[in-house]
């Protein structure tokens, strides 16, 4: 959907005004029929000292004002390459926003237009969790033959955590490589925090055994393991998950294959092993758009991921099939918060002189985030 399909959208609401949700207070209210002129005037009104970021995963009236669109990997590396845009509007989740502050100068703004705009899967490791289980890795001995990886998807703590213990971050696109590089300097890895990403890197890309992988359940005294257990393991799997890849099953795979012939089915690797084992093809966010896009026309598709992007490439895609692969409906709810309403509110404010929700990560975990994140963004 582009910015003419969101006017007409608007002027369909305006019909509908008289039921128009009010909002007391400063954030337009999603009903506002302006709210697309409003979004035009305030972004046109920032010009090029503004740049608007926006992850695949976030809805079409967001991302009808996005600048760039991509991936955490692509949207880091974007935001890394422009040193001109003074505010960058990051139009995706907490942990995005964190490392484009890192990775941007010290005279760039990054704003997160909601800041409720979290991620589960990030929450699922603290940084006093993981410093926890890094003592029980010194006191056994092993912590130095340990290099930690942490997906994207965690906090600026967690990142800094690791790229002061040689470790890298690594994203969907390229978590076979860092776990290659991370064996290639030590002798086991510690993945955090999503224990399906890491399990499905080790298992199906590197071919590592299941047995060689141990699940830490933070909340457990050793990590509910055995010294022994920790001591033998090649992956130490952080038992974190994402609430929304979690979701999808081999139950939904045996279900859309007996409904559609010949469909193939497309899954993230955050999702479960034996998931992403029954898979036809597995890849990261933009594998996955280029894998549908670059497919034969009358090709079908049931895709597991988020359910924004899945409908956007459906209608992207229109001479093939594309369709979710669960049957229930599932966003993923804190992408979600950020809305037109919200993106207007952070633009407007600016362009009054207010600037809002700001992400700034402290300079002592940004430093060693840093490090850890270009250790990543130099991945061979
Ligand atoms: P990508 O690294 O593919 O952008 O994924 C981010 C994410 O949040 C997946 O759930
Ligand atoms: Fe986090 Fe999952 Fe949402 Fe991605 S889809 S932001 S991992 S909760």
């Amino acid at each position: 959907m582009g910015i003419t399909d969101l006017l007409l959208l608007g002027q369909q609401k305006d019909l509908n005004s008289e039921r128009g949700v009010s909002c007391d207070g400063e954030l337009p209210a999603a009903s506002d029929p302006k709210l697309v002129e409003r979004a035009i005037a305030a972004r046109s009104a920032l010009g090029s000292k503004a740049m608007v970021l926006g992850h695949h995963y976030q809805r079409d009236e967001v991302i009808a004002f996005a600048d760039i669109r991509g991936d955490s990997f692509k949207l880091a590396q974007a935001a890394a390459d422009n040193r001109d845009a003074e505010f960058i509007f990051f139009c995706g989740v907490h942990f995005m926003a964190e490392s484009a502050d890192i990775l941007t100068s010290k005279n760039q703004k990054v704003i997160l237009p909601d800041l409720a705009a979290g991620c589960s899967m990030a929450d699922m490791a603290t940084a006093s969790q993981v410093d926890n289980c890094w003592q029980v890795l010194t006191k056994l001995g092993v912590a130095n033959k340990t290099i930690p990886i942490t997906y994207m998807n965690s906090s600026a703590a967690i990142k800094a955590f690791t790229g002061e213990n040689n470790g890298a971050v690594c994203t969907s696109s390229n978590a076979m490589r860092a776990m290659k590089w991370a064996f290639e300097k030590g002798e086991k890895v510690l993945f955090l925090p999503d224990q399906h990403l890491g399990r499905n890197t080790a298992v199906l890309s590197l071919g590592l055994k299941l047995e060689d992988c141990v699940l830490w359940n933070p909340w457990k005294p050793n990590g509910g393991l055995t010294d022994d257990q920790i001591k033998k393991a090649k992956v130490i799997l952080w038992r974190g998950h994402c609430s929304v890849h979690g979701r999808f099953s081999v139950e939904n795979i045996n279900q859309v294959r007996a409904k559609i012939s010949g469909v193939k089915v497309l899954v993230h690797p955050e999702c479960q092993h034996d998931v992403v084992s029954n898979a036809d093809v597995v890849g990261s966010t933009e594998m996955i758009i280029k894998t549908v896009k670059e497919s034969a026309p009358g090709s079908k598709w049931a895709v597991g991921t988020e359910l924004n992007l899945v409908q956007r490439l459906a209608n992207e895609n229109p001479d093939k099939q594309v369709v979710f692969l669960d049957k229930t409906v599932c966003y993923c709810s804190t992408m979600n918060r950020i809305d037109l309403p919200h993106l207007v509110w952070v633009m407007e404010s600016l362009v009054n002189g207010r600037l809002e929700n700001q992400i700034v990560v402290e300079e002592k975990i940004a430093k060693w985030a840093k490090v850890a994140l270009e250790r990543m963004l130099a991945l061979p």
